[in-house]
């Protein structure tokens, strides 16, 4: 049984010498179990033609954006819809600056931007053109987009010059898919996990609400699915398309977030609450719209439920991470939440600077638990979230493992 049995594996080929290399790695693909269909932007049938990948796959070749013919067989959204995965190999400079900049001009940019699974790009080009500045700002960007970059290599190239920019070979490219197919450390780990901010009504038209964006806590739930673990995410109103692959539930209000936690924290294993939620809610929600006819306005508060809190206290607790977000002393009052929530793990960060916490792109955490603490430096929230996932899975494991002993 291999990791690839049944999986969708769609591959995009463009226009670089290391093109007729993919015809082996669609065979290799194929031979794991993969189902392949393959797509080629204009330049890569210079190099080689799409009868040589028909021929391969068994399957017509897709290669254009707007093709009646193949429209009818799948057209572009059916076909991003239809892969578990996406591996672009070789993919050029010029493919990698369109899809760092978003564009949709061929039908493998379209599939890349449609797409909601996992992509992978094996970059091939000459050493310069690797190293030129463009090129390494267009793979940031693509890296903080969730792209996985696999390679290059570096050695000989087919231009006679010596550097990074090989395509890495198809075995080594098999070896990765395979990798990111095989079960994951947390393979029969449920997570459930809280983001975004909740919403308060004070009338049918107005709410109390805070600057969650949600996207530290989508992207934690990304790296939390791709750990193998079965995650649940529930959460706030945000602008972000729920991540493929998990169970997600919509609420607007900490008392609903709290009876949808409540309902399912005793059967999760890790309980991780990146929400942010409303501390207070009007006590009254006014049945129409409130008239201006005073000069202020007062409203009266009251508590919410802390669900983190609530979790924890659980006489079968999962093993419970919070966030802490704080505008001064910030390490000080995480601990003191992480006390007091009598949690596991505690996640500060500072809010309300330019970079980082709310809205931001990027953000930096501190980790707390009992005896210990870590750092992790301004960087790209989904890499942030992947390094997070990483030290929760240690904890987790180690508390399990030490739970099994006793
Ligand atoms: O969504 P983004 O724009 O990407 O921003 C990310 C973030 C700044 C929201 C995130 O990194 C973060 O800090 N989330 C926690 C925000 C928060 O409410 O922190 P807090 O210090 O007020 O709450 C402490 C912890 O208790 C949090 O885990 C919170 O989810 C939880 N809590 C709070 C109140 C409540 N009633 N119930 C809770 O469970």
């Amino acid at each position: 049984m291999s990791s690839l049995d049944n999986k969708k594996i769609l591959l995009g080929v463009t226009g670089g010498i290391a093109a007729y290399k993919s015809a082996v790695l669609l065979r290799a693909l194929q031979a794991a179990g993969a189902e392949v269909r393959v797509v080629m932007t204009s330049a890569a049938q210079a190099f080689v033609t799409p009868l040589t990948f028909q021929a391969l796959s068994g399957h017509p070749v897709y290669t254009e954006l707007l093709d009646p013919g193949q429209e009818a067989s799948m057209d572009h959204i059916s076909l991003a819809r239809w892969a578990d995965f996406i591996l672009v190999a070789p993919a050029t400079a010029d493919f990698i600056a369109r899809v760092a900049n978003g564009h949709a001009n061929d039908l493998l940019s379209t599939l890349c931007l449609a797409a909601t699974v996992p992509i992978a790009l094996a970059p091939a080009m000459n050493q310069g053109m690797w190293l030129n500045v463009a090129t390494q700002g267009n793979i940031e960007t693509i890296s903080g987009y969730g792209y996985q970059l696999w390679g290059p290599d570096e050695g000989d190239q087919a231009c006679g010059e010596t550097g990074p920019g090989r395509m890495l070979e198809p075995e080594a490219l098999l070896a990765k898919v395979m990798d990111f197919f095989a079960p994951g450390p947390l393979q029969d780990v449920s997570v459930l996990l809280t983001a975004g901010g909740t919403q308060e009504p004070i009338d049918p038209v107005r709410f109390v609400g805070n600057r969650s964006s949600g996207r530290m806590g989508y992207a934690l739930v990304e790296a939390m699915r791709d750990l193998g673990a079965e995650v649940t995410l529930i959460s706030g109103p945000v602008s972000l398309l729920p991540p493929t692959g998990i169970e997600f539930h919509s609420i607007q209000t900490a008392q609903e977030m709290y009876a949808e936690v409540m309902a399912r924290a005793s059967d999760c294993n890790i309980f991780v609450a990146v929400a942010a939620v409303a501390d207070y809610r009007p006590g009254e929600v006014a049945k129409e719209k409130i008239k201006k006819r005073n000069d202020s306005l007062s409203l009266e508060m009251v508590r919410n439920p802390d669900i983190l809190a609530d979790v924890s206290a659980l006489d079968d607790a999962p093993f419970t991470v919070g966030f802490a977000a704080e505008t001064e002393q910030v390490e000080a009052y995480a601990e003191a939440k992480r006390l007091a929530k009598g949690v596991d793990m505690i996640a500060a960060n500072q809010v309300g600077t330019s970079e980082g916490g709310f809205e931001s792109d990027r953000n930096a955490l501190t980790l707390l638990w009992e005896g210990g603490r870590e750092s992790l430096p301004m960087m790209n929230k989904s890499q942030l979230a992947r390094q997070l996932a990483d030290r929760i899975k240690t904890h987790y494991l180690k508390v399990e493992n030490a739970r099994n002993e006793n």
